[in-house]
């Protein structure tokens, strides 16, 4: 029996050192952990338990038959993070520099197909060369097998990528389908054609850094959400994102102890709006404010700052942040932020999280690069993401609220729940001078009328009231007070169940 228990211990021994000392030492050289280090610091100590350590893959092509390491470049299964339940695989770069075979992709797809059946998420660490180059079409099977579990259980699970090395050509198929994609600075790199492609095609000359790095995707592209200085730091963050959000579509998220008074009051936002509209405040002081302990989990912070999107907690519950932000652009609705608060709004929605709406808007961006673009198509994404939203909704109005966008961000018109104004609030279809220069275009020549016909033009709609006669705003509140609302009205709102008419599914304007 002894020999019998020693025979399986020697052969965890394999599967543990991976590809070797060797191979492990340069992984380490660039910075980078191993596949296993990777999820002892990304779940709970000593929690994971490992599936399929000794499979091995069947390729007989190219002399592979001779090199057939156990667990085939990824390891897989499942643990927890703070005490709850996540099923994980981390790519091993150390073996067959973590290239996806048939068998490699099967470990990949068995912890998803358990993820989906369990409910719990799924956070794939990825570190790959990419399709096996040996195996040809079966490694392609793989992945589409995989690319297949992605979408099913995108909305069913949470559905999280970290990029910590390679990731090229159709591979990147998979991290761009599920719902949060993290990258590492200059280990990590995402592209669909390498520089050297790139080079013999367009002759343009750029390394992998340029083209697919963690800078690129986070300020240019949008294709990650968060860029972080290096391993560790990125799978703490992971940590701290899956505390925030629910194991699957029928649970709600975690309920955390809270230490933060949910009648706190604070005196200082009476004065964060600034006495000239035109001049700008950051919406983030507000928002830490708010929150519980002002603990705030920024998503995309790089990417289209004229809107910020992120998680914080009302007493003790997850709610999904969606805030114009005055500093930059004015806190104008444009393309990338449309897209990306869309994006936001709809993964808050399928996951059951509520959402609060701070609004600072002075419109869309007016532009031909904007019309060319397809702001119409795009600017339809937030909208309608909000209309098909059945998560409680709360907006507070802090200051403008122009035209289209204060239709579109969470209006009372889009089914927003319960909508609050602050009293320095402007609800109109445009600014006053704006406003002023088109219905009194004949009299453009008089300076004084024409300061008069603004001032009449701020008197009438510089405020919250007109709209609040008309019961658009359930009501005007101090902002000191806006914590103690906003917990109360999600309070009052966590029974809300709104049908929606049958139908497969929407059309959103892609
Ligand atoms: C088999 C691979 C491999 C692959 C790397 N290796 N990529 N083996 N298939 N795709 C092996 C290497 O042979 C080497 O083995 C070990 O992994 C480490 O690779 P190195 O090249 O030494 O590492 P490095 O210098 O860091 O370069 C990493 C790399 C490079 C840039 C990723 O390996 C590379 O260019 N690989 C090929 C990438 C590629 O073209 N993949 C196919 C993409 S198409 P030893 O034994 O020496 O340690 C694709 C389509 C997906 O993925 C389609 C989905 C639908």
């Amino acid at each position: 029996m002894k020999d019998i228990l020693n025979e399986l211990e020697r052969r965890r021994d394999i599967a543990r050192k991976g590809g070797g000392e060797k191979r492990v030492d340069s992984q380490h050289a660039k910075g980078k952990l191993t596949a296993r280090e990777r999820i002892d610091l990304l779940l709970d100590e000593g929690s994971f338990e490992e599936f399929d350590m000794f499979v091995a893959h069947r390729c007989t092509d190219f002399g592979m038959e001779e090199n057939r390491p156990y667990g085939d470049g990824v390891i897989t299964g499942w643990g927890t993070i703070n005490g709850r339940q996540v099923y994980v695989f981390s790519q091993d770069f150390t073996v067959l520099g973590g290239s996806v075979s048939a068998t490699h992709a099967q470990k990949i797809c068995k912890i998803m197909d358990m993820a989906m059946q369990n409910g719990a998420p799924v956070i794939g660490i990825n570190d790959s060369g990419g399709a096996r180059i040996q195996e040809g079409v079966d490694s392609l099977a793989g992945y589409g097998e995989v690319f297949q579990r992605n979408i099913e259980a995108s909305g069913v699970v949470p559905q999280i990528s970290v990029i910590m090395g390679p990731c090229a050509g159709g591979a990147v198929y998979s991290p761009a389908m599920t719902d949060f994609i993290f990258m590492v600075r200059d280990s990590s790199y995402m592209f669909v054609t390498g520089p050297d492609v790139v080079k013999t095609v367009t002759n343009e000359v750029v390394t992998a850094e340029e083209l697919g790095g963690a800078s690129t995707h986070t300020r240019k592209s949008s294709v990650a959400d968060g860029a972080f200085e290096n391993d560790v730091e990125a799978l703490y963050e992971v940590r701290r994102l899956v505390d925030f959000l629910p194991l699957n579509n029928r649970s709600v998220p975690p309920v955390r102890p809270f230490f933060d008074d949910p009648e706190r009051v604070d005196p200082s936002l009476d004065t964060l709006i600034p006495d000239n509209p035109n001049v700008p405040y950051d919406m983030k002081e507000l928002i830490l404010k708010v929150a519980d302990e002002g603990d705030f989990y920024e998503i995309q912070e790089d990417f289209a700052k004229n809107i910020i999107t992120g998680f914080i907690r009302l007493e003790g519950r997850t709610v999904g942040v969606v805030a114009n932000q005055p500093m930059v652009l004015a806190g104008v609705l444009d393309i990338d932020s449309a897209r990306k608060a869309a994006r936001f709004v709809r993964f808050c929605d399928c996951f059951e999280i509520p959402i609060l709406t701070l609004v600072d808007v002075p419109g869309f961006l007016p532009g031909t690069k904007q019309e060319y673009d397809g702001v119409i198509k795009h600017g339809a994404k937030l909208l309608f993401a909000y209309g098909e939203a059945t998560v409680p909704k709360v907006t507070v109005i802090t200051r403008k609220a122009y035209g289209g966008a204060y239709v579109v961000m969470s209006s009372k018109h889009l089914r927003g729940d319960i909508n609050y104004a602050w009293p320095t609030s402007e609800i109109a279809v445009m600014g006053a001078k704006g406003a002023t220069e088109i219905l009194y275009r004949s009299e453009l020549g008089d300076a004084d009328k024409i300061a008069k016909r603004t001032a009449g033009y701020e008197d009438r709609f510089a405020n919250p009231f007109v709209a609040a006669e008309r019961g658009f705003i359930d009501e005007v509140i101090q902002p000191r007070s806006t914590r103690r609302r906003v917990c109360r009205a999600f309070a009052a709102l966590r029974n809300k169940k709104r049908p929606m008419p049958w139908k497969k599914h929407d059309n959103i304007p892609l």
